[in-house]
């Protein structure tokens, strides 16, 4: 893919910017408080993927590259992540994140509640030393993020369509940081302005594709892989793009009404093994084929917004970017 030197070049520079980012982040991620330094860098250590500080680091190669800012701006960035990763956990009463125990199931409510309102602490000092547009641009995006959780717990209002609703959920709570990680990059390296829409049409539509193909992996019984157990998502009342579908088919089809009925009696306290059939049929339903193809979707959809910008080394890593984000599902 990146054939000319100068897309090597570029490639390099990404890499040596995730370096940077990284031993940034283990110093942001330090506290003289003996608890707050073990749960605050907890998740952190266990791993990620820093899909956003990446992402942050290519749209800046649309400006000077990496300068300080940029670095600062990835790294706030992950951190909020990290800290909405907490949060989650707690609501979702997920047992495990990134092949750990989650840090509620170590710590309890309280601490993981809290430790991820000092990570959202430290993110906001990041983010004051970038000056005024980046508080702004920070405080609009927790804005959405919170919102998309608030609207996915809340559940779609009456006369909503529930896959509607649920997409803009995941525009909220994933499409936003993501969006704002690659604004972000093309921000803080002084890019050409125009290329500033292109690329947050892009992160917030490749963030829904992301979520989507999670909504898949999470029907996965390979708890190992991804760190999580088949379900978690259903488990904790959140209806998936799978189960969506489902409900939708079951209007008609006596197959997809008889396993909607076991996954809600599952879901509702029934016998354990039951739902964890149930999940399994799912998964091998149409229904996720097409959740996979929708992820598709949106993530052509992404693509086809980075339009605006030039031809070269950029705009191809960010379609490889988007899909190695739709393939992950394996
Ligand atoms: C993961 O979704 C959750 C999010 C992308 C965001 C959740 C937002 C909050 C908890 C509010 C923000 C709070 C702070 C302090 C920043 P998921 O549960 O579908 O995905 P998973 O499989 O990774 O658990
Ligand atoms: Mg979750
Ligand atoms: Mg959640």
């Amino acid at each position: 893919i990146f054939s000319s030197a100068a897309d090597r070049a570029m490639a390099a520079a990404v890499e040596d910017g995730l370096t940077l980012v990284e031993d940034g982040l283990l110093r942001e991620l330090e506290f003289a408080d003996t608890i707050a330094d073990a749960t605050s860098r907890y998740l952190f250590a266990a791993g990620g993927k820093r899909v956003r500080p990446m992402l942050t680091l290519l749209t800046a190669q649309l400006g000077e590259g990496a300068n300080p800012d940029v670095l600062v701006a990835a790294q706030a960035i992950e951190i909020t992540h990290l800290a909405s990763l907490y949060h989650d956990d707690v609501m979702d009463e997920a047992e495990q994140r990134r092949g750990v125990p989650s840090a509620q199931a170590v710590w309890g409510n309280s601490v993981a509640i809290l430790t991820g309102d000092l990570l959202f602490a430290r993110a906001s000092k990041l983010v004051a030393s970038l000056g005024e547009r980046a508080i702004l641009l920070q405080a609009e995006t927790f804005e959405r993020l919170v919102l998309g959780q608030l609207h996915e717990t809340a559940g779609p209002q009456e006369g909503e369509d529930p896959i509607a609703h649920y997409i803009n959920v995941l525009a909220g709570k994933t499409g936003s940081l993501i969006a704002a990680a690659a604004q972000m990059g093309v921000v803080f390296s002084n890019a050409p302005q125009p290329y500033e829409e292109a690329v947050v049409l892009f992160g917030e539509r490749i963030g829904i594709a992301f979520q989507l193909v999670d909504d898949v992996i999470d029907l996965s019984p390979s708890a190992d892989e991804t760190g999580k157990i088949a379900g978690t998502d259903l488990r904790a009342g959140v209806p998936t793009l799978p189960l969506l579908y489902l409900r939708r088919r079951a209007v008609d089809d006596p197959a997809d009404a008889e396993l909607l009925e076991r996954l809600e009696r599952g879901i509702a306290g029934g016998d354990p093994l039951d739902l964890e059939k149930a999940i399994e049929d799912l998964r091998r339903n149409d229904v996720t084929a097409t959740t996979i193809a929708e992820a598709h979707r949106w993530a052509a959809s992404a693509v086809a917004a980075l339009a605006p910008l030039p031809d070269g080394g950029v705009k191809k890593a960010l379609i490889r970017f988007a899909d190695v984000m739709v393939e992950r599902s394996a």
